[in-house]
């Protein structure tokens, strides 16, 4: 199995007043290539914060993040940028969208940024091939206050694939959504897995969690537990097996 992603005691400090918050206490993990992983835990674990070390937006007090072998925090500020906007994709709950562009043109931002990957046009051809397979095309050319928020979480999803990341990292994708859109977005989330994205989401809902492939569960900074769901069984019943090993952590 090839790692994506490895940390080695990794360590993040805040101070705030003169006083030291260890909010993320020696973790060590590990993510291979195709794995779907959800991050669970109270609020205040220090999931975000996790996921914001691991991608590189946040800066290790001290450890080691390893992305395909190679140590990020000994990349300099460009090549950071560069791999993060090439290789990793961003989904956030509350996205950053550009209010005077269109949804394809936010979609096409990171594109348009990237030096990699065609001509003007094949990006464009990308961007509507990636609406249309999240069944968005047709707000193609609506601002982003005239969609759905399920729409706009699908557009959000489009814009982190825009570069064919090799890992997309979100921070409770679903967290602002309807079951039904959240299911439609677990959905999308789930079929770019299998097509070979590898996949690390925070969220606070075990019927998502139950859709991922690995369960980790974080408590104060710590690593408490970690689950594998069996993606054989069916829906209910993984849900089900994952409730009750949550249950057992005082979820
Ligand atoms: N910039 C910051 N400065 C100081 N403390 C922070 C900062 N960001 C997060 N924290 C603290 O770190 C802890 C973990 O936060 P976070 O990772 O956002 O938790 P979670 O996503 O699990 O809810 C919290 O106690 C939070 O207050
Ligand atoms: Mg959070």
């Amino acid at each position: 199995m090839t790692k994506v992603i490895e940390t080695k005691d990794l360590c993040k400090t805040y101070v705030v007043d003169k006083r030291q918050i260890n909010v993320l206490k020696n973790i060590n993990l590990e993510v291979d290539e195709g794995e779907m992983v959800a991050i669970m835990g109270p609020s205040g674990s220090g999931k975000s914060t996790l996921l914001y070390s691991i991608s590189g937006m946040d800066q290790i007090t001290s450890g080691r993040v390893l992305f395909y072998g190679e140590d990020i925090s000994k990349m300099n500020s460009s090549e950071l940028a560069d791999l993060r906007l090439d290789k990793m994709g961003f989904i956030f709950q509350q996205m950053f969208m550009m209010k005077n562009l269109t949804i394809l043109d936010n979609i096409l931002l990171p594109a348009f940024e990237s030096k990699k990957g065609g001509s003007r046009e094949d990006k464009i051809k990308k961007g509507e091939d990636l609406m249309r397979k999240l069944g968005i095309i047709e707000v193609a050319d609506n601002d982003i206050n005239e969609v759905s928020g399920g729409q706009l979480q699908r557009a959000c999803i489009c814009r982190s694939m825009i570069n064919s990341p090799e890992i997309l990292f979100a921070d409770e994708p679903t967290g602002a959504l309807n079951r039904t859109s959240s299911n439609e977005v677990m959905d999308e989330l789930v079929k770019l897995n299998e097509e070979g994205t590898t996949i690390m989401m925070v969220t606070h809902d075990s019927k998502v969690a139950s859709r991922c492939t690995r369960v980790l569960y974080i408590v104060d900074g710590n690593i408490k537990g970690e689950f594998r769901n069996d993606t054989s069984l069916a829906d209910k019943d993984r849900e089900r097996r994952l409730n009750n090993w949550l249950m057992d952590l005082g979820w």
